[in-house]
């Protein structure tokens, strides 16, 4: 706690308000007092300027493009850890001894099987539907199946249900696909770790063995690690606020799904290899660039800008660099696909609308032509991502349960409609 303050005139009123100081980041004023002791509320929409919690697992400076979980740099993780070891840092805070590391390995998969009633669930959807709305539906109906972990105020079911869904998203992210393009589902296979597994209930077929490529393998392994937490997101409050409520986390975790779908979060990879696809050649980029900046045109440069990074997303070049990897490892020389998107960049990074208003790529720039590479179709990403990004959402959620100064997240509005007036009966309206 600082012992700076910010002072406020309102109404012919004086109000003093104390300001906090994070461990690094900028200040926030606290302004919970505000209502009761003014009667006014904040307006802040999109939560530009808005701290919604304490938080002490994710830190970003937008500035400089850092990212930083428990206090480790992204650069370090994806470069020296694995997935899991990310998600336990991000669970417990610390990067785990080799003992801890294999226990929780261990644990996550002795839970990478789904109820095999679940089968049947899938089979209710229409093959053509969207793996995400595929998602939304199985993830929610989680809570039909392991009623024994819903009980939020129970440490251990909270950890049951964490560890729970870690290890099934997974499978359940295979089992979507291999729907969508009518193949047998693929049960997991326990020892592999847990992006080879991954991969081999994607694209294993049973008449035929499936060998995982190691390269492939630790590059699917680094996606999931860069997008496996990124502070408070929009789907990560979607998360917090559905949990504010009490709901259970299975629940919780299918409204960030549905959150995370939108074209302006998650979906912005899928949409981003579309773009890609769509200008098709070199030469057509600068038209591209031009609707880009219409002021008329909706049109926007999907996997350019961040609310947070004003400077390169440190994902992405990780991202780039990735992609790279895969495509020399398949043997891909040229894809016309990163030829579009390595012209693109440069062009928009010396294009003075996008230097001005500070427009860098991000994760989702390079991510698509990865996964693309890697055989998963389009529909597939922002699905890649959900899996990913789960242990963040159950990080977020359980620092929020476990916080003892928790409430129901319930923000107010600036009323603009009519003010009160009287019912008029129907046949005397005019
Ligand atoms: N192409 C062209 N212009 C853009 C773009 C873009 N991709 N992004 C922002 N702008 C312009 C925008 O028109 C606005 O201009 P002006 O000030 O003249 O009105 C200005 O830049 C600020 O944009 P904003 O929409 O107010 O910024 P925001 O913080 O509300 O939105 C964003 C951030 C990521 C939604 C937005 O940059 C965007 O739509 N980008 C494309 C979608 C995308 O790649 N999303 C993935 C985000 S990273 C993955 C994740 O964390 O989900």
């Amino acid at each position: 706690m600082s012992d700076k303050s910010a002072k406020l005139s309102l109404n012919g009123g004086e109000h003093e308000f104390s300001v906090r100081e994070g461990t690094i980041g900028p200040s926030v004023v606290d302004i919970s007092s505000l209502y009761k002791e003014t009667g006014a509320f904040t307006y802040d929409p999109g939560f530009t300027s808005t701290a919604s919690c304490d938080s002490k697992i994710t830190f970003i400076d937008g500035d400089e493009g850092t990212l930083l979980h428990r206090g480790y740099p992204i650069e370090q993780l994806a470069e020296h850890g694995d997935f899991l070891e990310v998600c336990y840092l991000l669970l417990y805070g610390e990067l785990p001894t080799k003992t801890q590391k294999s226990d929780f390995d261990y644990r996550v998969t002795r839970h990478t099987m789904v109820h095999e009633q679940m089968n049947r669930f899938f089979t209710g959807f229409r093959r053509d539907a969207h793996p995400m709305a595929v998602m939304c539906g199985t993830v929610g109906a989680l809570s039909a199946f392991y009623h024994d972990s819903t009980d939020i105020s129970d440490p251990h079911q909270r950890m049951v249900a964490s560890m729970r869904m870690i290890a099934k998203m997974p499978t359940i992210a295979a089992m979507a696909y291999k729907y969508h393009i009518g193949q047998p589902f693929i049960y997991p296979q326990n020892d592999l770790d847990y992006a080879s597994n991954f991969l081999r209930m994607c694209f294993a077929v049973p008449c035929e063995d499936y060998k995982v490529n190691p390269v492939l393998a630790r590059a699917m392994d680094r996606i999931f690690i860069l997008h496996a937490d990124h502070e408070q997101n929009a789907s990560t409050s979607t998360v917090r606020l559905a949990g504010s409520s009490g709901a259970n986390p299975f629940a919780c975790i299918a409204a960030g799904i549905a959150c995370l779908w939108g074209p302006a979060h998650g979906g912005a990879n899928e949409a981003a290899l579309n773009m890609l696809a769509e200008i098709g050649s070199v030469d057509r980029i600068p038209e591209f660039i031009a609707r880009a900046k219409d002021k008329n045109d909706p049109f926007r440069l999907m996997g350019f800008g961040h609310r947070v990074y004003k400077n390169y997303d440190p994902r992405a070049k990780i991202m780039q660099k990735t992609t790279h990897e895969v495509l020399g490892e398949l043997g891909i020389k040229d894809d016309p696909l990163l030829e579009v998107a390595m012209e693109l960049e440069k062009i928009a990074l010396h294009d003075e609308y996008f230097v001005e208003k500070k427009l860098y790529p991000n994760i989702d720039f390079y991510s698509g032509i990865t996964l693309r590479a890697l055989g998963f179709p389009t529909t597939m990403f922002t699905v890649l991502f959900a899996v990913a990004r789960t242990v963040g959402w159950i990080a977020q959620w359980k620092e929020m349960i476990e916080d003892p100064s928790q409430r129901i997240g319930r923000p107010r509005q600036l009323y603009t409609g009519e003010a009160k007036r009287d019912y008029v009966a129907i046949n005397t309206r005019g």
